[in-house]
């Protein structure tokens, strides 16, 4: 029964067409380097407990390190009729030593190893993650130091709202991706439970120690109901979902900066370096990197999806259906990557257009709620100090001037709590230095974060 590991129940030869239908060797040769590593541990664990002697261990120990090799240096052929890594690597042990490769597999099934096999993958992948999001950070934290002073019109509905620190807004970024690596923390607590020794579905009637392949393999505990873990692939939904959040973190933010590098904005510039010119306008600069970021994020966003109706409605335990977890898995992960890599070079290199900023700072009444706080600390009522003010916008609005720019008895005139000490609460260069409440984006304040996160990130 040509080299299948279940041969002896069958007496005919798998079509070519299933083969080819159920083959995952396609896109789970990425798993190659990890169960390895899962199989030397399995072979030690079963040599610690009798169940293979030392020799044998060694031997298979051995002879997987250098399929291992060859696998990295491209040697192995793959072959739909192996159906998926584990056979290949399983087979090829058995070509090379024989008997002692075919007890390799001995309280083991792939359903346990797969499990095994995607945790320790997406343990690394996590690591990989967590690395970038890091450069990221710092790249946002490095723009603290040259942008210091700048002051920037902060939105809300995409209209001019109340003026920040320009480093409000790069912590701010931080401060996301800061949540993003400790989504990815936490889920690793989930990742670090082992399911191997859970066998098909029953555990085995062997005597092993899953303490001891833990222990071989770093994970902090041993799953403890072989019908879950064998089959179980929360941990893998939610790295995934953690993953589609950091694509919309990079998407929100990459939509922002190319509404900023618009004629109609003009606070940033991208270098040359990472935008694209277009075939027939010559003087096109297309932030293409920033769209690809965002465009990229529906991907991911589909990956969630699809793991989550890959999941949805499948009895205990395994299901083959779950082959194609890996699928929604490497993709969020390869495009996340792709995204978090490119992401801090602009982050770093993009440039603030401080004049065009500074030259309508002054518009869109930036200065109006700190006007109205102004009033509150007067004794006047929220509400009542809200319409005085709402009004004396109006009225600004139809001068075309700004609020500062009303003379002092118009203003008494609205509300007769306002002092002549009210020209220090307007204009946006007071607004910063007034705002003052933990966490705020005034000058004071944002300084304060910035030496934290600078800490937090040792630069
Ligand atoms: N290639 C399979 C997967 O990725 C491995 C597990 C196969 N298990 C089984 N009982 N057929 O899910």
């Amino acid at each position: 029964m040509s080299g299948k590991a279940w041969g002896g129940v069958f007496d005919q030869p798998t079509d070519a067409r299933v083969e080819k239908f159920t083959e995952s060797i396609s896109f789970d040769h990425r798993l190659a380097a990890v169960d390895i590593r899962g199989s030397q541990a399995h072979a030690r664990m079963l040599s610690s407990v009798g169940l293979i002697s030392a020799e044998e261990c060694s031997q298979i120990v051995e002879t997987l390190e250098k399929i291992g090799a060859e696998i990295e240096r491209g040697q192995m052929e793959w072959t739909t009729e192996l159906e998926d890594i584990h056979m290949h690597i399983e087979s090829s042990l058995i070509a090379r030593i024989g008997d002692v490769g075919r007890k390799l597999h001995t309280a083991r099934s792939r359903n346990d190893q797969v499990a095994t096999d995607l945790k320790l993958y997406l343990r690394d992948a996590i690591k990989v993650l967590d690395g970038l999001l890091h450069e990221l950070q710092k790249a946002f934290v490095d723009r603290c130091r040259t942008d210091a002073d700048v002051v920037l019109p902060g939105f809300t509905h995409l209209q001019r709202a109340q003026p920040v620190m320009a480093g409000h807004y790069w912590l701010a970024y931080c401060e996301k991706f800061q949540r993003d690596r400790e989504r990815l923390a936490d889920c690793l607590k989930r990742v670090n439970i082992l399911p191997l020794g859970a066998a098909a579905l029953a555990g085995t009637s062997l005597r092993i120690d899953r303490w001891e392949s833990a222990r071989l393999l770093g994970f902090d505990d041993v799953a403890a109901n072989s019908l879950d873990v064998s089959s179980d692939r929360d941990f893998l939904a939610e790295a995934i979902f953690c993953m589609s959040l950091i694509a919309v973190h990079l998407s929100g933010w990459a939509e922002e900066w190319i509404l900023w590098c618009t004629t109609e904005f003009g606070f940033l510039k991208l270098p040359d370096t990472y935008t694209t010119g277009s075939s027939i306008m010559p003087q096109k600069r297309n932030p293409d990197v920033l769209e690809l970021i965002r465009g990229k994020s529906a991907r991911v966003i589909g990956d969630v999806q699809q793991i989550l109706v890959l999941l949805k409605g499948l009895p205990l335990a395994y299901n083959r259906d779950l082959q194609e977890d890996k699928l929604a898995f490497f993709d969020a992960f390869d495009t996340v990557r792709a995204c978090l890599e490119i992401a801090p070079g602009i982050a770093s290199r993009a440039m603030l257009q401080v004049e065009t900023i500074n030259a309508r700072l002054e518009e869109g009444f930036l200065d109006a709620t700190t006007l109205m706080e102004y009033l509150i600390n007067k004794g006047v009522p929220m509400r009542t100090a809200h319409e005085v003010v709402g009004k004396l916008v109006r009225s600004c609005e139809s001068k075309k001037c700004r609020l500062v720019d009303l003379p002092l008895p118009e203003l008494q005139q609205a509300c007769n709590q306002i002092q002549a000490d009210v020209s220090e609460f307007l204009g946006v260069e007071n607004v910063v230095c007034r705002l003052s409440s933990f966490g705020c984006g005034g000058r004071l304040a944002v300084a304060e974060r910035v030496t934290v996160w600078r800490e937090r990130l040792s630069l």
